[in-house]
């Protein structure tokens, strides 16, 4: 069962920064999971929230700021939000990226997945990564975009068959399940229907346990230290 670090070894260090992402390296992880947005300025940041306050010194929403602006922030521990660009350069050999496209309203998603598809022309990543989002229009723009990017199809709350149904929508590699959602009937037919099944979160080594005796293809974790093998 493959490991991904949720925004870096955000556990133990800020989540979404270079250090999260070299601390998790460190423990030889199989993957990153990580949230894009857009700046004011066009440029794609990892990050989660809408709002700046909960993981740096600044205030307000991210939209609003420049990426220059943004960079004046820190985002815990004198890191700085970094760019997607910056992590390419510094990940393009491996791990694998989990890349999640964040929307915090819906209204556009067309900007993001362009500045997406236009960045990752630019390096030459050793291992393709995986898109997913839980905005759906998001997620079959982007298939529109590019008939051999990975898709998972991110959800909650979601009658499991309409998510099976998207993935076959969007061609999907996989999908990516919330761990209070996670049944062996779910990973059954998933497998049926050719999807790896990520869970998140899975921060303890219990939670692993049952998501290796369940069959699941891969878990997303703050603690990846934790749920190793
Ligand atoms: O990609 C899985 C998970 O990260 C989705 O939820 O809120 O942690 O981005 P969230
Ligand atoms: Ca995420």
């Amino acid at each position: 069962m493959k490991v991904f670090a949720h925004r870096g070894f955000s556990g133990q260090y800020p989540e979404n920064t270079i250090l999260a992402f070299d601390k998790a390296h460190e423990l030889g992880v199989d993957g990153f999971e990580l949230d894009v947005q857009l700046t004011k300025d066009g440029k794609i940041v990892v990050f989660h929230d809408q709002f700046l306050e909960r993981t740096t010194n600044g205030l307000g929403r991210l939209a609003q700021y420049a990426l220059q602006e943004l960079k004046q922030y820190d985002a815990g521990q004198g890191e700085h939000i970094p760019t997607l660009a910056e992590l390419l350069k510094a990940y393009y050999l491996g791990p694998q990226l989990m890349i999640e496209l964040k929307y915090h309203s819906a209204r556009n998603y067309q900007p993001l997945v362009d500045a997406l598809v236009k960045l990752l022309k630019q390096f030459k990543l050793k291992y393709a990564p995986v898109f997913c989002s839980f905005n759906w229009p998001a997620l079959v723009y982007l298939r529109c975009q590019s008939r051999n990017i990975n898709i998972a199809v991110l959800h909650k709350h979601k009658p499991f068959l309409r998510v099976l149904k998207m993935a076959k929508l969007v061609k999907a590699c996989a999908i990516s399940t919330p761990l209070n959602e996670v049944s062996s009937r779910k990973v059954e037919l998933a497998r049926i229907a050719g999807l790896n099944m990520y869970v998140w979160t899975v921060n303890s080594k219990k939670q692993a346990t049952l998501c290796r005796h369940l069959g699941v293809f891969g878990v997303i974790s703050n603690f990846p230290d934790e749920v190793r093998p």
